[in-house]
């Protein structure tokens, strides 16, 4: 999908505090999950590297004062050109720093141009000084810092900055203005950064509980629960009733198993047809034994390259993950969601969050009869799995079945 798309150089823009650091985080693992990879340069952490390589082979009499600033950046840069330029796989590096001067962003953007051929797109991030976000002990040396560095600072301006692209951030998202926004992956940027959030927020997920197919190995199709998978849905339900969440929303997948483990919210269930499961097309309704009996290319193909693997006349991971697109943007903004969904569904959405590259996801482990819990702040999320004690079978296929 991105394989004709120019490589692209994001640079931040904006003072210290100002929400930067999570909107590349929020970025790049948007970007990864769709493909595009995206890696982040960030010039303070060569900083703390190089402090720490001189404390340890210098000894302290005689040296000048060294310009730690300008030398981690360099260190920075070098290694920013050296991957947009030598990873065939690199499409957008971000370099997370304040570039608030008008003369050095034209360097920068000079410079990355030239070395890297790359696009180059800024995103500045304005906030009112009150809604700095500031770590709690450092409170007052921060604003400080801020304070300064105010004085000096040059924001992105259409009328001095007229061939630049760039998107401005206002109160970490609260408005955007755009200019001269060209291209696939900027426009793609500037579609999820008006959809992103940076609140903290709790999201559930679960399978379905245990299906009649489960019980039997066999992939797809539209089965009933098993008997302990009707026992799970109401302990399913006994659980949200236990926690007590306010305005709990319940999504769902279209089919019987799914929508029959949310029977019990009081809620009416949202369905969403884009929950479904991963469609195996002509191995739909057989088990993963009798695709390596009557289609062992298939099966060796899938083994090998399980992400990418799309099944005849059905779909891949990647397919799914395309598909998934309008529902990940819904949670983006969404707070005290429980998604009822499959296994390939859950492991694309919650690869989503926890980072995990297109080479773990396939093989992420969603059990049956646990409820997932991702915990969000700005951008750190963490999951917690609670078993909910029913036992169920194990659907998930080791990695290398040699079926
Ligand atoms: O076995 C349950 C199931 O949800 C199937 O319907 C689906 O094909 C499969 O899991 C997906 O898991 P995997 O990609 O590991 O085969």
């Amino acid at each position: 999908m991105f394989n004709d798309s120019k490589k692209l150089t994001v640079i931040l823009v904006g003072l210290p505090g100002s929400g930067k650091t999570c909107i590349a985080k929020k970025l790049s693992r948007y970007l990864n999950w769709k493909g595009c990879f995206t890696k982040i340069f960030c010039p303070d952490l060569y900083l703390q590297k190089l402090k720490v390589l001189e404390s340890k082979t210098s000894c302290m009499d005689g040296q000048e004062e060294k310009d730690w600033n300008t030398l981690s950046m360099a260190e920075c840069l070098k290694d920013l050109i050296c991957w947009l330029k030598n990873s065939l796989e690199a499409k957008v590096a971000i370099l997370d720093s304040e570039n608030l001067l008008r003369d050095q962003r034209a360097l920068l953007k000079k410079k990355l141009e030239t070395e890297t051929g790359s696009s180059i797109l800024f995103i500045e991030s304005v906030c009112n000084i009150n809604q700095i976000l500031v770590d709690g002990e450092n409170t007052f040396a921060c604003e400080r810092r801020v304070q300064q560095y105010q004085l000096r600072y040059e924001s992105l301006d259409e009328l001095l900055d007229p061939n630049y692209s760039f998107l401005k951030l206002f109160d970490v998202n609260k408005s955007i203005v755009t200019r001269n926004v060209e291209g696939h992956i900027s426009a793609l940027i500037v579609y999820f950064l008006i959809n992103a959030r940076f609140h903290s927020r709790t999201l559930y997920f679960s399978r379905h509980g245990e299906s009649e197919y489960n019980l039997q190995g066999i992939l797809g199709g539209d089965s009933d629960l098993s008997l302990r998978g009707v026992e799970y849905a109401s302990k399913l339900h006994e659980y949200f009733t236990g926690v007590k969440i306010e305005n709990l929303q319940v999504w769902t997948s279209p089919l019987k198993r799914a929508r029959q483990t949310a029977q019990l919210f009081e809620e009416k269930a949202k369905i969403w047809k884009c929950l479904e499961e991963i469609k195996a097309g002509i191995c739909e309704g057989m088990t993963y034994q009798q695709i390596s009996e009557l289609y062992p290319e298939e099966f060796r193909s899938r083994e090998k390259d399980k992400y990418n693997y799309r099944y005849p006349r059905g779909e891949s991971y990647y397919d799914v993950v395309v598909r998934l697109e309008p529902i990940m943007l819904e949670l983006e903004r969404a707070n005290n969601v429980l998604i009822i969904g499959h296994q390939a569904v859950l492991r694309c959405i919650l690869a989503y969050f926890l980072g995990k590259s297109t080479e773990e996801l396939p093989f992420m482990e969603v059990p049956l009869h646990s409820v997932l819990k991702i915990s969000a702040m700005a951008d750190d999320y963490h999951m917690q799995t609670i078993s909910l004690n029913i036992s169920a079978v194990s659907t998930q296929l080791p990695f290398n079945a040699n079926l």
